[in-house]
């Protein structure tokens, strides 16, 4: 009987179950064999307090219930039903003539109401639709449950304004097969959003297939993209079929894509262009039906640029860009990740550990992060291991994480290709920020005049969007343009000029 045989009773597992709650015997027969006769199992129970009772030991999918009973009032009993976790939905039958309960039931959560006296169709109709919708209510819950456990966003951490955008863009694709690209540098997550993407996708059910560029000798990795025939090769000694055909209906995830060489980058434009692949040795092609999610951590446009990477190429692969900031320069979300990695490494070691210690979360706050998320998990999966108690201590923390050296922070201005003016202005709004916005203990810190400091964070807002203005509560003097910067003050109301 698990069938779903057209009636919505049956729709998700085996027959529905309905409770009757109704004091009046013969009523509650009437219902019974009703209710029997249209494919449902019946309980009946003789009153509200006995109703919500069997309602709160499981298993009744649906509730008919009459509204006047003597020992517990039908309207008060549907507040205890809808307490219930999870609730079935409940059918109220009101006398004839009382629009006014029935109104209220309603209100109260009741999914329908129908009046005595009434046709048994007219149950059963009410009936089939109370079940249907549960039913479609239900599935819809579970499906929703089953890709957040597995692939979800609860193991993809991102507290930052721009993970929340990329959480909406996975979200946004959930229907789609267009390919997307994923950039970002080594460890920022990559794979993980790819996979993800993968599991919200209509193709969730079929197979994910990473294949590293990078790692496979050219020849090799042709033969293993577009398969091969018997013969084509010394070692071809039979037919063997590629990535692209294995993976049909999945997705493949083409990693590390800038490392692709021009002649695979050419056999893979017209694959993509005319989704059909002709193996090795082959002399017809055969239709495909892949997703492609391509990553890089290589700058992509400067191989436009110099002729190594195809432009057509690209723009097939890049339908949809995604980019993953290195983590420094998304601070939220590294205590959150930290504290998701203490979690699982703590369960896998077996160990009870809680937290982090103030001064472990400082040290982490102010690291650069070179390899990015991977790096910060393997931090903390080597602090775990160290940790004698339930806190994570400096001292488990790697010499480079807790010494936080002024090198790294100019390396990483290094590394990150900053101009002078560019560095200067990060400095500067590091420390406003880090003196709560007082503007005039900033200057003294940075050694500016503070009619400098006011100039110059200006012209940051403005560049940065027209028309912004400070909110912090200190006035702003009209912009400056004489002050031609440290030293060069006319700012006669207080603490001078500052320090050369
Ligand atoms: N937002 C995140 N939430 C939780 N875990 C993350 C997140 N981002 C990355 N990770 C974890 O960090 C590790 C590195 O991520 P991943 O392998 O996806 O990076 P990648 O960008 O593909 O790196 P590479 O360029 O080196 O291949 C993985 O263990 C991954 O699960
Ligand atoms: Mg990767």
């Amino acid at each position: 009987m698990a069938e779903n045989d057209g009636n919505p009773a049956r729709a998700s597992r085996g027959r529905a179950r309905v409770l009757v709650v109704e004091d009046d015997t013969a009523m509650s027969e009437m219902l019974r064999e009703a209710l029997s006769d249209g494919g449902y199992d019946v309980e009946v129970a003789g009153g509200g307090h006995a109703g919500v009772d069997r309602i709160r030991q499981g298993g009744i999918d649906l509730v008919v219930s009459d509204v006047k009973m003597p020992d517990l009032d039908g309207l008060d009993m549907l507040r205890e039903i809808k307490a219930v976790e999870p609730a079935p939905h409940v059918i109220t039958i009101t006398a004839f003539g009382s629009i006014d309960t029935a109104i209220r039931a309603v209100k109260l959560g009741a999914f329908d109401y129908i009046t005595k006296p009434f046709e048994v169709d007219q149950l059963l109709l009410s009936v089939g639709k109370a079940l249907s919708e549960r039913a479609l209510r239900s599935e819809v819950a579970r499906l929703r449950d089953e890709v957040e456990r597995s692939y979800g966003f609860h193991n993809i951490i991102g507290r930052s304004p721009v993970m929340q955008g990329i959480f909406g863009m996975i979200r946004r694709l959930a229907g789609s097969s267009a390919s997307v690209l994923i950039t970002g540098d080594s460890g920022t997550g990559k794979e993980l959003i790819a996979r993800s993407l993968h599991f919200t996708s209509p193709r969730k059910n079929q197979p994910f297939v990473p294949i590293n560029c990078a790692a496979i000798p050219d020849a090799l990795l042709e033969s293993e993209l577009f398969g091969y025939k018997r013969g084509a090769f010394t070692d071809a000694r039979t037919d063997r079929a590629g990535i692209f055909v294995e993976a049909g209906g999945g997705t493949i995830f083409l990693d590390e894509i800038a490392e692709l060489s021009p002649a695979l980058q050419a056999k893979l434009l017209r694959v993509l262009q005319d989704r059909e692949i002709r193996p090795l040795g082959g002399s017809r092609s055969e239709k495909i039906d892949v997703r492609i999610i391509a990553a890089t951590n290589r700058d992509l446009d400067a191989r436009l640029e110099n002729g190594t990477f195809r432009e057509d190429l690209y723009y097939r692969l890049n339908v949809v860009h995604i980019h993953l900031p290195p983590l420094r320069e998304r601070a939220e979300d590294i205590l959150p990740l930290g504290e998701h990695f203490l979690t699982a490494s703590a369960a896998r070691a077996g160990k009870s550990i809680r937290a982090l210690s103030p001064a472990v979360k400082k040290a982490l706050l102010g690291y650069h992060w070179p390899g990015n998320v991977r790096e910060l998990e393997n931090v903390i999966e080597r602090a775990v291991a160290l940790a004698g108690g339930e806190i994570i201590e400096m001292d488990d923390l790697p010499g480079m994480v807790r010494e936080r050296k002024r090198a790294d922070n100019l390396g990483s201005a290094l590394a990150r290709g900053m101009t002078l003016e560019e560095l200067e202005r990060e400095y500067i709004e590091r420390v406003v920020v880090a003196e709560g916005g007082n503007k005039t203990r900033a200057a003294q810190k940075v050694g500016l005049d503070r009619k400098t400091l006011y100039r110059k964070l200006e012209e940051y807002a403005a560049r940065r969007q027209a028309g912004s203005r400070d909110e912090s509560g200190e006035v702003t003097p009209p912009p400056e343009p004489t002050a031609g910067g440290a030293g060069a003050s006319d700012d006669s109301d207080e603490e001078g000029e500052a320090a050369p």
